[in-house]
């Protein structure tokens, strides 16, 4: 039996003919850039969020940048390229996808990192609020693998804090912070037939800042008080994303059946001391990401069976080459030093069969049985 990691053919296949009217819709309408169809997925998306503001752009990373750029460039100041100093600080987790901590970089600054929360893949936020300093400009927490985290504490530093939820759709982020920002690359939760992102907001002013940035930085046409960038999210992807919206809680409810199911049947491994992902209400199961030991050994063990899985991340963010000159070393993390090494990203995406969940519990199970 094959088990992928993400079957986005027979997604597409169950919601052929909707997403094949928007894509011709939008083909037909000439409306490729900016228009209705772009503003009808953002009044749903921030519906669905519970919030009043969505910008839609062009990817996560650029959700990022464009909410950074927008949260750091003061009202009062000229606008410039480089909006942190080279020794201002963007503390975030040393355990992510690696367009989180790039923002820092991008806006002229440096990232700083801390360790992961004990037992899971969120940040430790108490280790986050010690490494605030007198350099610390920006908080950038980040909701791992669909699990939220709670940002109550770091909204009350009074620090900027933008939330990167570009594996975690769910309503909860945003209400507190800056600002949260999504990725809709086709293999998240709710996925474009491409790139694209959004920042998400219940301020408006954060909001316009970033639909301003997200064209150059023009308003109106062709004048440019600040700088942006082509931040823009196509009409094309917010048309099939808009189809794909009305479906996401039914996905989802089916991703938590499917992690159940696996939390069911891995938990008594015997002679294996397997970590599995905890369970919270809200959590959206991104992925399914287990700690287990023998981890390289059981990944090839399941790919000889056919089962695909991935390593989310296996060189965690301060021992990143290009960030050598920030001068951490090995140890410095030794939580997110772990997760590298043991986590396992087994299949949850929806369009699994019962027999397919199994059949990869019941093979996990057979490794450690040997
Ligand atoms: C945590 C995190 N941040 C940022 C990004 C960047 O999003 P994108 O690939 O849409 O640019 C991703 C996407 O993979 C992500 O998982």
């Amino acid at each position: 039996m094959h088990v992928p990691l993400l079957d986005l053919k027979s997604q597409y296949a169950k919601l052929k003919s909707r997403l094949d009217e928007a894509v011709l819709r939008v083909l037909a309408s000439g409306r490729h850039v900016m228009g209705p169809e772009l503003e009808a997925f953002e009044t749903d998306l921030a519906h669905y969020l519970g919030l009043p503001h969505a910008v839609g752009v062009s990817s996560g990373t650029d959700a990022l940048l464009s909410a950074a750029m927008a949260v750091l460039l003061r009202p009062d100041e000229r606008p410039q390229q480089r909006l942190l100093r080279e020794d201002e600080e963007v503390l975030t987790t040393a355990f992510s996808f690696f367009a989180t901590p790039e923002t820092a970089v991008r806006l002229g600054g440096r990232p700083v990192f801390a360790d992961l929360e004990e037992g899971g893949f969120n940040v430790d936020v108490d280790d986050m609020l010690r490494r605030i300093g007198p350099r610390t400009r920006l908080l950038l927490p980040v909701h791992l693998f669909g699990m939220q985290m709670d940002v109550t504490r770091l909204v009350q530093t009074g620090l900027p804090v933008i939330e990167d939820a570009s594996q975690t759709l769910a309503p909860g982020i945003g209400q507190l912070s800056t600002c949260a920002t999504l990725s809709f690359f086709p293999s998240k939760n709710l996925g474009a037939a491409g790139d694209g992102g959004a920042v998400v907001t219940r301020h408006a002013e954060v909001a316009d800042r970033v639909a301003v940035m997200r064209q150059h930085g023009s308003r109106p046409k062709y004048v440019h008080a600040i700088y942006g960038g082509n931040f823009r999210l196509d009409a094309l992807q917010a048309a099939l994303l808009r189809v794909k919206l009305a479906e996401l809680p039914a996905w989802n409810e089916r991703r938590r059946q499917n992690a159940h199911r696996y939390l069911a049947q891995l938990g008594d491994i015997p002679g294996a001391p397997l970590v599995l992902p905890r369970d919270q209400p809200g959590h959206v199961w991104h992925h399914f990401v287990i700690r287990a030991p023998r981890r390289d050994e059981l990944r090839a063990y399941l790919a000889e069976r056919h089962i695909e899985t991935e390593v989310y991340y296996p060189v965690p963010l301060h021992l990143q080459p290009c960030f050598a000159h920030l001068g951490y070393r090995e140890g410095d993390f030794p939580r997110a030093e772990a997760a590298a090494r043991q986590a396992l990203a087994i299949p949850v995406h929806p369009e699994l069969s019962d027999e397919q969940i199994d059949y990869v519990a019941e093979t996990i199970r057979r490794f450690y049985a040997r």
